[in-house]
């Protein structure tokens, strides 16, 4: 467990070895996340974004496995108090297809969203999101950056 003040310097550096540090960095972020929280993810394909969103949503407290079929865009799961949404903005083409599907109600919500692809609905980002950038730096090493939002 990271403790949460490592997350109030910004940006935050890890570098994790293994999905299961992903997972954990994760889990303890969201320790720090409240209502109306968006945590905006981005890397390339395999960087990791899914694990870390997995641990996200575990360390909400949702039960229910979080998976990322291939054309859901918006998976809507239980957390411990408020819904916690995984948004995968991998085959949007922009923010008007996002908002055909009542993206914003969902990401200016009170509920908690994890977004996949943060840069293809960049015009919904706002300063407040967090900004979580991975990068590979080896077959199994993770570069992972966090920028906090503006509050
Ligand atoms: N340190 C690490 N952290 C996370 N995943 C890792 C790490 N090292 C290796 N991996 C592997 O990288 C892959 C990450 O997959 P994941 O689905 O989380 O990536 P993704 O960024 O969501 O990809 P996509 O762009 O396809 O959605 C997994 O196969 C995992 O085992
Ligand atoms: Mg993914």
């Amino acid at each position: 467990m990271i403790p949460t003040e490592s997350f109030r310097i910004s940006p935050a550096v890890f570098t994790t070895k293994g999905e299961d540090e992903t997972f954990s960095l994760g889990f303890s972020l969201a320790k720090s996340l409240g209502e109306g929280s968006v945590v905006a993810l981005s890397g390339p394909l395999g960087a990791g974004k899914t694990c870390f969103a997995k641990g996200i949503a575990r360390g909400l407290g949702v039960k229910e496995a979080v998976t990322s079929p291939t054309y859901t865009i918006v998976s809507e799961y239980e957390g411990d108090t408020i819904p916690v949404y995984h948004i995968d903005a991998y085959r949007l083409k922009g923010s008007d297809d996002f908002s055909a599907i009542g993206g914003e109600e969902i990401i200016f919500g009170r509920g908690i969203s994890i977004i996949e692809w943060r840069e293809n609905i960049e015009e919904f980002i706002t300063e407040e999101a967090l900004k979580v950038d991975i990068e590979i730096s080896g077959e199994n090493e993770r570069l992972i950056r966090i920028v906090t939002g503006k509050q």
